[in-house]
């Protein structure tokens, strides 16, 4: 509802899913606060930066976007700027925000932004700035409530923080140690989603894998997941990111074995030779990973597996690369998410000797996304003329007539409905006429709005 004079806040998202949900998190926060939201900048009384720190070009974009807000600001002082997110966790930028940029009220962490309407008041009652960054002990926030940008597919974190330190990332350090929310507390909220009518649900965790580890009993993820399963109305389970070190037979196994859990396996490669992994510090051999690939296209055929992959890490050769190619070559993924490397000051790859110069790094992402790109529409391909199930999410983007939504292996299907029927939320399955790097187009063929999941039909 529209309150009279209620403040306008307006936020602005870099980065994963974990910070787009975050920023959910934040928006319903403040409206139960008495805050209203507003997705006109320049009619905000309050900006909030959810910032990420993973590259350095993302962390630029939030800093140049601040650089726009100072003239604002100058203008109008009665203007709140927040900035929360990763970044301000990263010393370098923490320093930056604290000396350097006087016009921003408040500096927040990955762990207190449920504080914000404190953090605000404290601001506009004592007109005092507030920095409040994340310690290691920090409680969990428990249930919260979130504003989900889709009324299909939910976010659902699990986990806070990372323990892994790969030598190239900063997230360990803004994210700080691994944290498992309980169980009963997923389970209830993963219940009410349902139950509210969302079909899908995305487990959020830097590293789903050690699910569990610092919770008492025997749970994991394995376990988290087939409890999940049981949940009445619920169709799909996804989860983001798993790890390929950990990713062991007891979670293929139960992967095969549940009916919601979608056949979509994300593993980040992020190199193909043996002596950088061993330089990243990322715990498997190409050899293993191979065999866990392999593992998984014979339990679960149809499955999907995509990656992330870094170029140009410290050290990298003309042959290290030829091995990632190779290894594209041989797992041949439905997809891959590629990146240049990018140094992080206070991680150990940062300090290492022989970076990679830049014309170089841009000269194997483009041979790199060349293959990759070859083999998504060759595997895409097959898929012609096959019937896939798709968990529609509302109108197309481009094309308002129709219809898009994913297959249980998280391809995205556009197709034409029928005149007159909204297929938000329902699954339908679909002929694959034409096949795409980026997309499929079918037509439909029946809706099964009542299937939890079909058991035919994996793909
Ligand atoms: N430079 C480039 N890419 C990075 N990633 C993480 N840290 C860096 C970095 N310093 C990539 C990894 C990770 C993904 C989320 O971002 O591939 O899986
Ligand atoms: Fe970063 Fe590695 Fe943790 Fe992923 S697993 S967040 S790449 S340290």
């Amino acid at each position: 509802m529209q309150q009279k004079d209620a403040k306008l806040f307006f936020i602005a998202t870099w980065g994963c899913q974990m910070n787009s949900h975050d920023s959910e998190i934040m928006r319903a926060i403040l409206e139960k606060n008495g805050y209203q939201w507003t997705e006109r900048q320049e009619e905000a009384d309050i900006f909030i930066l959810n910032t990420c720190s993973v590259r350095r070009h993302a962390e630029q974009r939030a800093i140049g976007f601040l650089g726009n807000l100072k003239n604002l600001k100058e203008r109008n002082p009665e203007l709140i700027i927040a900035v929360g997110g990763c970044a301000p966790q990263n010393p370098e930028v923490r320093e930056y925000l604290e000396k350097k940029a006087p016009h921003v009220d408040i500096i927040f962490g990955t762990r207190n932004y449920h504080r914000l309407p404190e953090f605000l008041n404290r601001v506009m009652v004592k007109r005092s700035r507030v920095i409040a960054l994340d310690g290691e002990d920090e409680d969990l926030p428990g249930l919260l409530p979130a504003h989900h940008t889709s009324t299909v597919k939910a976010y659902v974190t699990i986990m806070y923080g990372c323990n892994n330190f790969c030598s190239y990332c900063i997230v360990p350090y803004t994210r700080g140690r691994e944290k498992s929310r309980p169980l009963e507390e997923i389970y209830q909220e993963v219940q009410e989603l349902a139950a509210k009518g969302y079909k899908e649900v995305m487990l959020l965790g830097q590293n789903v894998n050690s699910y569990g580890k610092d919770l008492p009993g025997a749970i994991n993820f394995a376990k988290l997941l087939a409890h999940l399963d049981k949940i009445p109305g619920l169709a799909r389970i996804r989860y983001m990111t798993s790890h390929p070190r950990d990713f062991d037979d007891e979670l293929i196994e139960t992967i095969a074995a549940t009916r919601k859990v979608c056949e979509h396996f994300h593993l980040p490669l992020q190199a193909g030779s043996n002596r950088i992994l061993q330089l990243m510090n990322r715990g498997y051999t190409r050899e293993k990973y191979i065999q866990l690939t392999d593992k998984i296209k014979n339990k679960i055929p149809g499955a999907s597996i995509t990656t992330d992959i870094i170029v140009g890490f410290p050290g990298e050769t003309e042959d290290d690369f030829l091995d990632t190619l190779d290894l594209v070559q041989t797992v041949r993924f439905d997809a891959a998410y590629t990146f240049m490397y990018s140094p992080r000051r206070g991680t150990p790859a940062a300090e290492m000797e022989n970076q990679v110069p830049s014309e170089i790094k841009k000269d194997r992402l483009n041979r790199l996304v060349d293959v990759q790109n070859r083999i998504t529409l060759e595997k895409n391909k097959l898929l012609e003329d096959h019937v896939v199930e798709v968990l529609v999410e509302g109108r197309s983007k481009n094309n308002p007539e129709r219809w898009s939504g994913r297959t249980r292996t998280n391809k995205i299907v556009v197709f034409e409905g029928e005149e007159n029927e909204d297929l938000t939320g329902q699954i339908v399955e679909i002929v694959i006429s034409c096949a795409q790097t980026w997309t499929l187009f079918g037509t439909l063929k029946t809706v099964s709005a009542k299937k939890e999941s079909s058991s035919q039909s994996r793909i």
